[in-house]
């Protein structure tokens, strides 16, 4: 169409079968009771697995024991992660990058993960972490009050400042507050914007005809954090290598952020993916925020945690204990099981776990305790860091900084 037109890669949100399961920013949907195929998804976005070499290189580089989430696979997915383990061996600079929609609603267990995992990096690497908090897309998406928007943007902050990140490397924003006072950044979704067609956009993210060009147009916002020029008063001039740590839905976001990046100058944003939280009900369905009891949120009270993993995890158990004890219960697809995956850090512990419930020797009571007696100090540890969260404190973190950022480090 026109000159400036760059070539974005031609695979649509999903696969064309349609027996696959659907992975969209907007939607997650599998048949299977241990949810979304991860292999398949792998060949259909064209990603690399994080495979053993991947992990053996990481702790030699690192001399680091790759996070549990690595460890077991629930980050399980990449872009150009060798690229950054050799900046990082030559003792080259790159940063991370991660965002959240802000929501009404407290934050649940699953909404962590991501956060989690870049404080365990940002710890290993001692590198600057830009936190993109899409108030914008909110507001377009749900058609909700600017005013709101950025109120829940605050809001969500604490919960994500509580995971613990470090004030002198991590910078937060929300997008309806920043972008205004920041030329480079909105430069940068300019040049993104003119070089993507509509055509494009429809093919990657599905936007129809009537759907508000407000949406059309978001995409750029979302891919600018990951050019370090958006940023210059964290990266002055430097050209630096971005690492974006992300749940594998928002891979359309960054397939077209990389095939944009030559065109600017920049190196292409490398990408750890993660998996999916699922629901307390099961992989098949969805956490909701309209129904409280698929999720643990980060509000929750011990009572509150207990009933509802007594009550409603999935359980891959037998029907009666004495089937149970006779034919053991099914890892993959019980939700406590999977939960311990994600929080249990004892890998022996786990294992044992895993073997006693798998041979009936450990019954499906006994399997919820061990995930209730995680949970329960986990979201209480959580909650007495966020109320020292003041209003001053998610000010400091918001406010546009150098964060000693230096290229020749
Ligand atoms: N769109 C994401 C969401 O709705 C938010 C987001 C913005 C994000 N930038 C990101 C997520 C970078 C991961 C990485 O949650």
């Amino acid at each position: 169409m026109t000159a400036e037109e760059v070539k974005v890669q031609s695979l649509s949100l999903n696969g064309a079968t349609n027996e696959e399961d659907v992975v969209t920013p907007w939607s997650v949907e599998s048949k299977n009771d241990t949810g979304v195929d991860y292999e398949k998804l792998i060949q259909r976005f064209g990603s690399s697995k994080i495979d053993d070499e991947l992990l053996l290189r990481f702790e030699k580089i690192t001399s680091k024991k790759p996070h549990q989430f690595l460890r077991r696979g629930i980050f399980f997915s990449h872009r150009d992660m060798h690229t950054v383990l050799n900046l990082y061996e030559q003792g080259k600079p790159f940063y991370l990058y991660t965002g959240r929609g802000p929501s009404s609603e407290s934050m649940h267990m699953g909404h962590l993960v991501p956060f989690l995992f870049c404080k365990w990096l940002q710890d290993v690497f001692n590198v600057p972490l830009v936190i993109q908090l899409t108030d914008d897309e909110k507001a377009i998406w749900k058609n909700l009050k600017l005013e709101d928007a950025i109120k829940m943007s605050y809001n969500n902050a604490k919960d994500i400042i509580a995971c613990g990140f470090n004030l002198d490397k991590t910078f937060i924003f929300s997008d309806l507050e920043h972008i205004g006072n920041n030329p480079a950044f909105y430069q940068n979704m300019i040049r993104i914007q003119r070089s993507v067609t509509f055509n494009q956009v429809k093919g990657i993210f599905g936007f129809g005809d009537s759907d508000p060009v407000g949406k059309i147009s978001f995409p750029p916002t979302q891919a600018a954090p990951a050019f370090s020029s958006s940023f210059p008063f964290i990266f002055k001039n430097a050209k630096v290598q971005c690492l974006i740590p992300c749940a594998i839905d928002q891979d359309p976001y960054f397939r077209m952020s990389r095939d944009v990046a030559p065109k600017l100058g920049f190196p292409k944003p490398a990408l750890l993916h993660s998996s999916f939280f699922p629901a307390l009900q099961g992989s098949k369905t969805k956490m909701s925020a309209s129904d409280s009891n698929t999720a643990i949120f980060l509000t929750d009270t011990a009572k509150q945690i207990k009933n509802k993993v007594n009550k409603h995890a999935f359980s891959g158990g037998q029907a009666t204990v004495e089937e149970h004890r006779q034919l053991g219960g099914n890892c993959d697809i019980d939700i406590s099981y999977q939960w311990l995956r994600f929080f249990l850090e004892d890998d022996e512990k786990l294992e044992q776990i895993r073997k006693g419930y798998s041979s009936g020797e450990i019954l499906t009571g006994e399997l919820k305790k061990h995930l209730i007696d995680i949970l329960q100090p986990m979201v209480l540890a959580h909650q007495e860091r966020r109320s020292k969260i003041t209003d001053d404190i998610v000010k400091q973190f918001m406010v546009p900084r150098d964060l000693g950022f230096r290229t020749n480090k």
